[in-house]
Formats: C-alpha cells, structure tokens, sequence
C-alpha cells in the first residue's frame, strides 16, 4: 500500500481537500493527513481523522517517542499539500521547520506536489513567484492554480484546481514517470475545432479533446509548464495548465502560434479542420429558403506545417529560439504507416503519433494504440491502453531530443 502524506494549510479550499482525501482512501492508499494549525478552523480534526482513518496532529510535540517530525516524512511514498497557501510555499521554499508540516516537507524524499490556492495578488506576488521557483527548481511540482471565482465576488488566477483532476497528477507521480520536462515549456493543442456556418451551425468533428488532455495532465506531472489550447472540449480542466480556450482553425493557429514563441515542445493532438465556409451567414439560415445556397469552402491554415515552416526560417536566419521538438497527430483509415510517413516529412515535424480510426478505436475512448514515427526514420509501436500511457511514450521521445 502506497503511503501518502495530504498537507493542508490554511485557505478557504481546505473542504475541497476533503474530496482528494476519500480519492485517496477509496483508491486504496493509506493517507496521513497533517494540517497547519490554522488549517483546522476552516475543518477540524475529527473530519480528517474519520476521513483518513488515522491520527491527525498539526505539531511535532504529540506522540514524541514515534519521532513524527522525521517518520511520516521519511516513511511517505508521496506528499501532497492542497490548498498550499503563500505562508506554506514560503516557509517550505526556505525550509523553516516550525510545525509538523514543515518539518515533514524537510524530511521527505519522495516527490512533492503542492496545489497552491489563494487571492491573484497573492499568488502574483514577487514573494510567492520567487518561492515557487525555488520550490520547482528543487524538483518540487507546484501546479499553477486554476483561474475563476475566488472567495469574495472577485476572479483570477488562484482557485485550488478540481480535487479529481489534483489526484490524477499524483496518480501519475506515484506511476513514478521521472520530473524529466521540468523547467521545460510545452503547448498543446486538444479537441476539435469548429468553423461557422451561421450563428446556430457549425462544421465539426468528433475529437473529444480525451488525448490532449492526458498529455497536458501527463505533462504537469512530469514537471513541465503547460499552455493547453482547448479546442471545444467538454472536459475539466488538468490541474496545474494553462487553458486557452479557442473555437475555429484560425483561432487555434493565433494561440498555438503566440504560445509556441517561448515553448520548447509543441504537440498538436487536435483534429483541425481543413476547410471552413468562406463565409459565415450572420442570421440564422432559414429552411423556408426555396433552393438552400451551396455552403463554399476555403482552406484553412495548417498549423503544424506552419510551425515547421517558421521554425526553418528562424534556424536558417538564426534569429532566437523556436520550439525544438514538434509532434503532430494523424488519424488515418487506409494505407496507415505510409500516409504517416509521407505526412511526417511534409508537414517537418520531429514526431508523427499515428493511429488508425474507424471500430470504435480513437474518437472518445479512453485508450488508444499508436505508431509513433521518427524524423529520420524509426518508430515507435504503443499497445493499446490508457491514452496517458501514448502520453508519456510521447513525452519520453520528447524529453530524449530536448536532453
Ligand atoms: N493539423 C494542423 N492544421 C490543419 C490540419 C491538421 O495543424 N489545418 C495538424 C493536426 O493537429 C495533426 C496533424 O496536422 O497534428 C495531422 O492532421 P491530419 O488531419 O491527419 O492531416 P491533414 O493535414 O488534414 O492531412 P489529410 O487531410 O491529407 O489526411
């Protein structure tokens, strides 16, 4: 049985921790939860001893002849503090050691994952920013929190991520991918575009955002920051990214392209559609019209071609950085590995994942097989099975050619 330490500090978000405990408990771990002092105004101590079915204490002073300020440190197979406040960041970051907490950060050396929660200034702080950094430099992963309503009538960047999407990354930490993307900046478009036919219409396809998803949240725990460019998605959203939200070809082209500037990967898991109507109607179009007018294509932008072509341009002009790893998606339904092949050296990417549609395999399901094949020939055979397991074979081929 895995051993999993839950800090919680003081923020409003304490009762959503309740949550990531029982998914702890129910999934079979066994939890220590060690709260600040302060934590338990917001929810006491018998709330998480019941929850967790073990002792609950927030100082080193209780229970001494079981030394708990180096046990449970030393004993957990993973940490977790959620919500982590700025005073918690701050007191880890300088390794202060003057509650149970604290002290069990500095005794732990498995990885740690905090899921900071508090007010934008807060978290935009000089102060908080600098201790991140430090915490992440340290090997630490410190989600980004998510952005929304925070306690009082005010939003932004600052609300604890959804409790189910905090366990998914520890899940994946405990699956014990190494930190290998950390301090690395990828993007990753997911979902399925739509183009505009009138204001109740659209062209459409039937990505349901379910890889690039797990590529984001296999990301986060390995580490890196992520810029997630969601395309349509009906999915919450990976605790610890970045999600822009996007609608047409055009608008993902704008997003990808403005976050790729400063990335060191891109992967392009989202079905972009190839066409949109020339023109969008701006009322709605009317059955009782006698003949329906024709709906007239033009062709969008391809984007990862395009990210393949400004990446040439600039290495060749030596003109600043462009993302050094490109990996493109294709769904195909015939002659599989030789359109990929050909579709790999076209669009002049590094990584083409391949995988055959059509039998229930691809759209909407939660697995997935794949080929993934190399610029400069290779390939890479993933069985079929969870779509986070083809994440991190992608993220290993990145982190090799980004080492
Ligand atoms: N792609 C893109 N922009 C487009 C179309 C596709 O960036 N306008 C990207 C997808 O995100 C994916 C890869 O290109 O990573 C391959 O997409 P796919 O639809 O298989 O390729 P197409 O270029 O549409 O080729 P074809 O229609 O010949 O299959």
């Amino acid at each position: 049985m895995t051993s999993v330490v839950l800090g919680v500090s003081a923020g409003i978000a304490v009762y959503k921790s309740c949550e990531l405990l029982r998914l702890f408990t129910e999934s079979g771990h066994d939890v220590r939860v060690v709260p600040t002092r302060d934590a338990l105004r917001f929810v006491g101590e018998p709330t998480w001893a019941a929850l967790s079915g073990n002792p609950v204490t927030t100082e080193v002073w209780e229970s001494v002849h079981e030394v708990p300020h180096v046990r449970i440190g030393q004993h957990a197979d993973l940490v977790v503090v959620a919500p982590a406040t700025a005073d918690v960041l701050a007191r880890a970051a300088h390794g202060l050691a003057n509650d149970l907490l604290t002290n069990t950060l500095l005794t732990a050396r498995c990885p740690v994952v905090f899921a900071p929660a508090m007010h934008t200034e807060m978290w935009e702080h000089p102060a908080t920013r600098a201790n991140v950094a430090t915490l992440r430099e340290r090997g630490a992963i410190v989600l980004d929190p998510a952005v929304g309503r925070l306690t009082g009538a005010d939003s932004g960047p600052g609300r604890l991520p959804d409790p189910a999407e905090i366990f998914e990354v520890c899940r994946r930490v405990l699956a014990g991918r190494p930190a290998d993307l950390a301090g690395r900046h990828v993007v990753i478009s997911a979902g399925g575009t739509r183009e505009a036919i009138d204001p109740v219409r659209f062209i459409g396809n039937r990505s349901s955002g379910l890889q690039g998803y797990a590529l984001a949240r296999t990301a986060v725990a390995r580490g890196a920051e992520v810029t997630l460019v969601s395309a349509n998605v009906a999915l919450p959203d990976p605790a610890g990214a970045k999600v822009v939200r996007v609608e047409s070809a055009r608008a993902l082209r704008d997003a990808v392209l403005a976050a790729a500037d400063h990335a060191d990967a891109v992967v392009m898991a989202a079905a972009v559609a190839d066409f949109r109507p020339v023109r969008a109607s701006d009322t709605k179009i009317k059955k009782s019209a006698a003949e329906p007018d024709p709906i007239r294509l033009a062709k969008n932008p391809d984007v990862l071609a395009e990210l393949g072509e400004v990446r040439r341009e600039r290495r060749a002009a030596e003109s600043g950085p462009y993302p050094r790893v490109i990996a493109g998606f294709a769904a195909e339904t015939d002659d599989v590995l030789a359109n990929g092949r050909a579709k790999l050296e076209r669009k002049g990417c590094d990584l083409l994942v391949v995988n055959q549609v059509g039998e229930g395999l691809a759209f909407g399901t939660p697995d997935n097989a794949a080929v993934v094949l190399l610029a400069g020939g290779g390939s890479v055979e993933v069985p079929r099975g969870p779509k986070e397991d083809l994440a991190d074979v992608v993220w290993d081929l990145v982190a090799e050619r980004l080492a």
